[in-house]
């Protein structure tokens, strides 16, 4: 299967990423997302990203252009019936995520793979909802999408090898590197990622430094371009917490019991950057 045609649906930190890189690898993207502010925020994000690569030579006025007038912005789920390939990337809630994959099962052509950018729900529980659930994936992106190298390709249990070549080859069209996941929570990077930032925050909690000493410690003691309360902040608390949950709930291991800090900062609304605040304050 060649994919030309490609759906993305949420358009917030993730998808509007998503839908950038598949604009500019050429792909023709129906992008949507339930709240239509937000396809006008990721409009304007996605604009002012590519008006950067402009400024430093990397992109011509003209590619700007064309790969803009690849994308097309609709609130309505009934426009994706002729994808080849649409993505999720909606919310990290279940129940959500499920509802939207019945009815894409509904208005999708027989053709079309659906994929899930979940960071840590079942892929299997999701593939389950729809009647084809050999012809769905985890795709899932690292943020921000036109940065990040990798592509973490989770097969449920019931995808097909059909259906993996169309993540191979999306992979390769979007130029990222491909690791390939078993359906176990959280995959691979984030079920080693999601711990060790739940315990900065512990660390935090506890008073054994602040934040600035903690993410300092850790950029310099071992190298990491971010400490790991930046990075929650970037990631969003919410995710956060939310795998965090996903990882508790399938394991039954304390170990990923969420630090009580973090779940009242997201009970408070700080959620990191994207509010403004989280552990550091960026207003
Ligand atoms: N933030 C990260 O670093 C990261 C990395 C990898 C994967 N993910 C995963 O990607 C997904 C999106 O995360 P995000 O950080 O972009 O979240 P976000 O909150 O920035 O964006 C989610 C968007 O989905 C929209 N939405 C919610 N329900 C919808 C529906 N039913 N139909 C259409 N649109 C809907 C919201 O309006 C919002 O614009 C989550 O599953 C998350 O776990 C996040």
């Amino acid at each position: 299967m060649s994919i030309q045609k490609l759906g993305v649906i949420g358009v917030g930190q993730m998808g509007s990423g998503i839908v950038q890189v598949a604009a500019q690898a050429g792909l023709t993207v129906l992008a949507s997302d339930k709240d239509g502010s937000r396809n006008e925020k990721a409009k304007a994000k996605i604009e002012k990203g590519l008006s950067r690569l402009v400024e430093k030579g990397k992109l011509s006025d003209e590619d700007l252009k064309a790969t803009l007038g690849r994308i097309t912005w609709t609130t309505s789920l009934q426009d994706f019936a002729d994808q080849d390939l649409v993505i999720e990337a909606i919310t990290e809630n279940p129940q959500a995520k499920e509802e939207l994959f019945k009815q894409l099962d509904e208005i999708c052509s027989e053709k079309t793979v659906l994929a899930t950018n979940t960071s840590s729900i079942s892929v299997t529980r999701l593939a389950a909802v729809t009647r084809r659930p050999n012809k769905f994936i985890g795709l899932h992106f690292f943020n921000p999408v036109p940065v990040m190298k990798l592509l973490e390709v989770i097969k449920a249990l019931s995808t097909d090898e059909a259906t993996y070549a169309v993540a191979k080859e999306i992979g390769e069209k979007l130029n990222k590197q491909i690791v390939t996941a078993q359906d176990s929570a959280a995959f691979i990077v984030n079920r080693t990622l999601i711990p060790f930032l739940n315990e900065a925050a512990f660390v935090l909690y506890e008073g054994v430094g602040t934040a600035e000493d903690i993410d300092q410690a850790i950029k310099l003691g071992l190298n990491h371009p971010m400490g790991p309360l930046e990075l929650s902040d970037f990631v969003g608390l919410d995710v956060v917490l939310a795998v965090l949950d996903v990882l508790y709930r399938e394991f039954g291991d304390v170990k990923y019991r969420a630090c009580p800090l973090l779940r009242k900062y997201v009970e408070a609304g700080w959620l990191g950057r994207k509010t403004g605040r989280g552990f550091y304050n960026y207003a």
